[in-house]
């Protein structure tokens, strides 16, 4: 064999090797999310099976269950408990007595996202801290992917807080504030991976049967992009309207600084008890949070407490609460605090400096002219956001966020 025919047989022999070398690597990254997601067989559902199930449940690691068995569960989806932009949600139970909420998302399965669907749900299954909702497990199915949450027996924190015939004490409403304050810190600051949540607001802070509060829906925006299966309610950025941050409408880095912005717009509803907007009101009231900065401002908290109906005794609470929100919501997300230290604040545990005007943007101008003073000006930081430059990096671009990972 003449010299260019070994190198030849040398090249085929290297890319084969090459070839085996990708296939391995391939399988092993496959077994290791499969070994990260059990898999009930359907027969056993029933008596067998829980035990295994509640195994699993203390082993901390999602379930993959079959359409069968979730239709088992939820009685053929009967007992309808809502429906937001990622789908419906269904009251269900294991014969075991656990309750469950089983939430099906809309769009189709593409079996292509698979996988990818099945890491991000292994993320989120993981992710586990006393105020945020558990991921039990999940399906994926070509005619049904579903979530399977634990049950939250009274539901969403909108309806103590916007319907008029329930009443929950101000300490539990403080309560809930920084429950909810110490459920989005953990996702910021110390979960391996930083979780964005990108749709703080009432509906998807959940009440356990001791008022706890949990936060539901963290790790959907990304799961659910993947395929851009999520109905955004709003056409443009993301989020809910009136919590969204400025910056998720705004070609500008998006931060975990917009979930502190919503958090702020949420903390106004808990402290007033009412939707920040609102229409039936006097109109300097409409819109709640200008109204209680006004009053911030030209020293007329007291005023404000009366409206509100803050007992005596809650005031000094109340008085953090509003300074918190007016932090939260400021316009700069560089000024705006970390979660840690807002849970600080609300506990007393640290001194609330004086909050700035966080609306000066709307009475200068235009929205124009705040979009380019927010492009031109300079990051800066100050001691209440606890934070250097690497806090405030952008993690994600709102373009990259949307993009299909295939
Ligand atoms: N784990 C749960 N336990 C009890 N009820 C739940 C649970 N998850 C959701 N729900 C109920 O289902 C309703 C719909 O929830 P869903 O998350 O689909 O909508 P949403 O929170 O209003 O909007 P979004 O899609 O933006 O999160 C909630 O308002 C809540 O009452
Ligand atoms: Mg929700």
């Amino acid at each position: 064999m003449d010299t260019s025919g070994q190198i030849a047989i040398v090249i085929s022999l290297v890319i084969i090797l090459v070839k085996i070398a990708v296939v391995i690597a391939i399988c092993r990254k496959r077994a290791k999310i499969r070994r990260s997601i059990i898999v009930l067989p359907d027969v056993g559902f029933l008596t067998l099976t829980m035990d295994k199930f509640l195994n699993d449940m203390e082993r901390e690691k999602p379930i993959r269950f079959s359409s069968q068995q979730l239709r088992i569960a939820t009685d053929n989806f009967s007992h309808f408990l809502g429906a937001g932009g990622f789908g419906a949600v269904y009251k269900g139970i294991f014969t075991n007595g656990t309750p469950v909420a089983v939430k099906i998302l809309n769009g189709s399965s593409d079996k292509r996202i698979e996988e990818q669907f099945m890491a991000e749900v292994g993320t989120i299954g993981r992710t586990h801290h006393f105020n945020l909702v558990r991921l039990y497990g999940f399906c994926f199915e070509r005619n049904l992917r579903g979530l399977v949450y634990e049950y939250m027996v009274n539901g969403s924190l909108d309806r103590f807080l916007f319907k008029e015939n329930t009443v929950i004490q101000f300490e539990k409403l403080h309560n809930i504030a920084v429950g909810t304050a110490k459920g989005i810190a953990y996702l910021h600051e110390e979960c391996q991976q930083r979780i964005i949540h990108y749709d703080i607001k009432p509906g998807n802070i959940l009440l356990d049967v001791l008022f706890t509060p949990k936060v539901a829906d963290f790790g959907l925006a990304k799961l659910c992009n993947r395929d851009n299966s999520h109905v955004t309610m709003t056409g443009g950025g993301r989020g809910t309207p009136g919590y969204a941050a400025p910056e998720l409408w705004m070609p500008f880095p998006i931060t975990h600084k917009c979930d502190v912005y919503s958090y702020g717009m949420l903390l106004f509803e808990i402290i007033g008890r009412r939707r920040n907007l609102d229409l039936n009101v006097q109109e300097s009231q409409e819109w709640f949070p200008r109204w209680v900065w006004n009053k911030f401002e030209t020293g007329e908290l007291m005023e404000f407490m009366l409206g509100c109906g803050v007992d005596e005794k809650d005031r000094e609470t109340a008085e953090r609460m509003v300074k918190v929100a007016i932090w939260c919501v400021q316009y700069r997300p560089e000024s705006r605090p970390l979660m840690s230290l807002v849970v600080k604040m609300l506990e007393g545990g640290v001194e609330i400096p004086t909050p700035m005007n966080p609306f000066q943007h709307l009475a200068v101008g235009s929205p124009c002219a705040y979009v380019l003073d927010y492009a031109t000006s300079n990051t800066f930081s100050n001691t209440l956001t606890g934070s250097s430059g690497s806090c405030t990096t952008p993690v994600m671009r709102k373009y990259e966020i949307g993009r299909s990972s295939i």
